[in-house]
Parts: C-alpha cells; structure tokens; sequence
C-alpha cells in the first residue's frame, strides 16, 4: 500500500457495498482511502517533522470540527468551485444547514472570532478535508491538509516566516524540485480595478477561450486565470498583470516580502497569474509546484494573506497569513524524487517460547516497560514458525524461552542480524535471567557497531 491505495476497487464496486455471495462486502466510498501500515508509519513521521518545524516556530497546535454551519465555508466565495461545486453539505436531524470542511482557513478564522484570543495567534493544523472532485492521482474527495496561519499582524516578516515554514519543512524532508511562485493580489480597491481590467481584455479575448472557461469572464475573471486548459491558459499569458495594479502599501508589503525571502535563501519567481482559487485573498499569494508531478496535480502547498475574512465572520478586522499542504500530493512528489522513505518499523528484540506463551507474554511486557521494542508470535505456534516470524520481523535479537529454560531459569539469545541488516557471527548464549538485561545490552553493542572493514577495503591500494 504505498501512496494513496488506487481508488479503482471503490469505483468498480460502485463505491458502496457490492455484493458477493450471501453477504454483502463494503469498499472505501470513491476518492477515499484506508491508511495503514507500513504507508501510515511514513504520515506519522511526517507529521513529526512537520510538527518540529512549527514548533520551533512558535506555531501551537488548533483543532477544529470536521464540519461547520455552511455559512462559515461561504466566506471562502460563493463563485469557487470548491464552495459552488464541491462542498459536502448535509442537514443533520435538527435541521442545522452544515458541511464537512473543504479548507481549514475559514474554520482558524471562526475560531479566532469566536475565542478572541490575543494576537499574534500562530497555530497550525492538520486533518482529513472533504471535496467533491473527480477522483484521480493527486486529488481526492477525502485528502488530508497540513497548514498553518499567523493571525492579527499585517507584518510583511510574518508572510516571509508563514512561506519559510513550509520552505524548511520541504527542505527538511528531503524534497529538492519544489520552486516557490509568488504574487499579490492587492488591496479590495486594486482588486475591483485589476477585475475590470481583466474582464475587458477576456472579452476581446472571448472567441480564443476554451468554451469550459467563458462563463467565468464576467462572473469570475479571476478564475480565467487558474484555468489548466490550453486555450484558456494562451490567452491568459497576455492578460494585464495585478502586480502593474497595486497600490503604494500593497507594492511596498510584496517589495518586504521578496525581501525577507531573499535575506532567507529562499528562491522564488514571481507569478502575476497567480490568483489562487479562494476568493479571501488580498495582498500575497504563493504555491510550491512539485516539478515533479503532473501540471494538473503539481500544487503541494498553496497559501496566502487573506485580512477581511475574520472580520466576515464576525471578528474584529485582523488580517492573517497562512498555507495549506496536501500530504497526499506531498507524498506523491517524495516517490517521484526518492525521498522520505517508510520507515522501518522492526521490533529489536522478538520472543520465542516454545511452552505455552507465558513466558513470551512476561518477557515481551517487561521489555517494553523498558524501552525495548519487543514483540512475539501467537497461537502456541512451531519453534519454526516463530523463527520463520522472528526473521520476518527484521529483529536483531530472538530470546528463546522452553521448558529447559524454563526449569533452569535461563533464557536463551540468539543474535539474528546487525542493526544495519548485515550479518552475524556472535555466538548464542544461554544466560540466567538475572543477567539477561546486561547480556542484551552487550549484544546490541556489537550488533550496532560499525561493520568490520572487508579484507578489501582494509589493504590501501
Ligand atoms: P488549496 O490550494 O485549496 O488551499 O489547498 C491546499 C493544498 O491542499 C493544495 O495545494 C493541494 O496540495 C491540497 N489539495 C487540495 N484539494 C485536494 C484534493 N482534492 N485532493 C488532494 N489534495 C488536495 C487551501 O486549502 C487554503 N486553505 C490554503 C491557505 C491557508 N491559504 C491561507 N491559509
């Protein structure tokens, strides 16, 4: 199960329960997917960087519902596809009008009206996000974001901190083609005015425009721009820029930012088409592409300022900064560059007791309350078969335990392999019980040394 599991059994099944036989057999709904080991143990080490990362940058961690009253997700813009198209509504029993979540922006901005807490609030997040899609690599119906927002400061610093989080994050992972675009957006007032300037240059452009896109001229000239069709996307790379619209403030905030980003080391292109498909932002934008994934599916973390959307949703006027990261399309762009790899999750030490189980129960809990991960085989099963389970397990060790053992209160060790999965050659040992700690710890030792050079490489040509 490496990646996300391909969503095609789902669909063939028609994403519900499909029947077999006399029962019924149930399959994730369609751009959905299980997670489990070894795959899951690559999430939970990636939320650790992540987790490292943020804080030491302050960030604290936010929790909010999965699913909020609608009206919060409408501020994200009700021409978007992802509020317009996309958004899982549901009335629940009292007939509250509510959605799952398709962002995590609005919900760090209700929470922000509704906790007031003091400012700068720099939290982060992470969770499952709910869009109806067309299901396909990179994209998902149920996809998980991580992301992180600074609210109550128009601090330029704080655009070019919120960008470097994620910059370092990347870096930290191993995650080498994923250039920075950036942009901004403006104030409200170059907004209106970079809109109107658009739409007239669309229209004279209209008969050239993929037909897909031409509603939106007038209705969302912005979103012309993010179009992925060709035609659309030819026209689009002559339209007027925003940055030749922005105001003395707003050109001032993108000159610190570009600033910051350059004091930083952090290389960046600057992308006048770069609106982003929420309608909240103002001022900065930016998105890292992964050169390695499909153009369709090459956003891995997409962000921005956004300094009314609080206030829409009732707060005090606080602007904020922030990005949201898809760990599936991230995972997707470290396959394709070969980095962050699954982690090995190997027991140290596996217990092969060969009378009855007890033995294996106590040990293999005694050695964990100490910090060994140790593990066992169930079912009374063949010493062969737990040597067999032992050697699968990647273990560097195996205890046996039998009724020899047993009656002389000793236990047997058995090294397996070295650390670094190379062979053995230290000796098994049938120690008393009483010294089987300092025997393991002595073990381990010489299984974690460095390998012993070959005759080879130890004679200098
Ligand atoms: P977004 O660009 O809509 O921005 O999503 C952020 C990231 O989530 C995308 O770059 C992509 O990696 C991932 N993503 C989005 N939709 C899907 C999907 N259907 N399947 C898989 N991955 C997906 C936001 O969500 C904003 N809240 C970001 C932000 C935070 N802006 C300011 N603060």
């Amino acid at each position: 199960m490496s990646g996300p599991p391909p969503t095609t059994p789902a669909r063939r099944s028609g994403g519900a329960a499909a029947s077999s036989g006399g029962g019924a057999s149930y399959r994730t709904p369609i751009g959905t997917h299980d997670l489990a080991p070894p795959e899951s143990g690559r999430w939970v080490a990636l939320l650790g960087a992540f987790i490292g990362a943020a804080e030491r940058a302050g960030f604290g961690y936010l929790q909010t519902p999965i699913f909020e009253d609608i009206d919060v997700f409408a501020r994200i813009g009700e021409g978007t596809d992802v509020v317009g198209k996309e958004m899982y509504e549901f009335a629940d029993r009292s007939d509250r009008r509510l959605a799952l979540r398709p962002e995590g922006t609005a919900s760090v901005c209700r929470a922000f009206a509704q906790h007031r807490p003091t400012t700068p609030w720099k939290v982060w997040y992470q969770g499952p996000f709910f869009r109806y899609e067309a299901p396909q690599a990179g994209r998902y119906r149920q996809f998980h974001q991580i992301g992180a927002e600074t609210l109550g400061t128009d601090d330029a610093d704080a655009d070019v901190e919120i960008i470097a989080l994620a910059a370092g994050f990347f870096d930290a992972i191993g995650l080498q083609r994923v250039p920075l675009l950036i942009n901004s957006m403006g104030d409200g007032d170059t907004r209106a005015a970079y809109a109107d300037a658009l739409s007239a240059y669309l229209r004279q452009h209209a008969d050239d425009i993929d037909p897909q896109d031409r509603d939106k001229i007038d209705r969302h000239p912005l979103r012309v721009l993010d179009s992925k069709r060709r035609a659309t996307a030819v026209v689009a790379a002559d339209a007027p820029r925003i940055t030749d619209f922005l105001s003395g403030e707003s050109g001032a905030h993108f000159e610190r930012v570009r600033e910051g980003l350059t004091a930083l080391g952090i290389d960046y292109e600057v992308e006048p088409k770069l609106v982003r498909g929420l309608d909240y932002y103002t001022r900065t934008t930016f998105e890292f592409r992964a050169a390695s994934l499909d153009a369709a599916q090459d956003t891995i973390c997409g962000g921005g300022r956004y300094n009314g959307l609080v206030e829409a949703l009732g707060g005090p006027p606080t602007p904020g900064i922030g990005f949201a990261l898809g760990i599936e399309r991230l995972l997707l762009a470290c396959d394709a560059e070969g980095v962050f790899d699954v982690p090995a999750q190997r027991a140290e030490v596996w217990v092969i007791d060969t009378a009855g189980g007890a033995e294996a129960r106590d040990l293999t809990h005694q050695l964990r309350s100490i910090g060994v991960r140790a593990d066992r085989a169930f079912d009374d099963r063949s010493i062969r078969a737990q040597m067999r389970a032992a050697d699968r397990s990647g273990a560097e060790i195996a205890l046996i335990v039998g009724t020899d053992e047993i009656d002389a209160g000793t236990v047997t060790v058995r090294p397996l392999r070295r650390s670094d999965g190379g062979s053995v050659d230290v000796p098994q040992q049938t120690v008393p019980r009483s010294e089987l700690l300092g025997t393991l710890r002595a073990v381990f030792d010489v299984l974690n040394a460095p390998a012993p050079a070959s005759a080879d490489s130890s004679n200098p040509a």
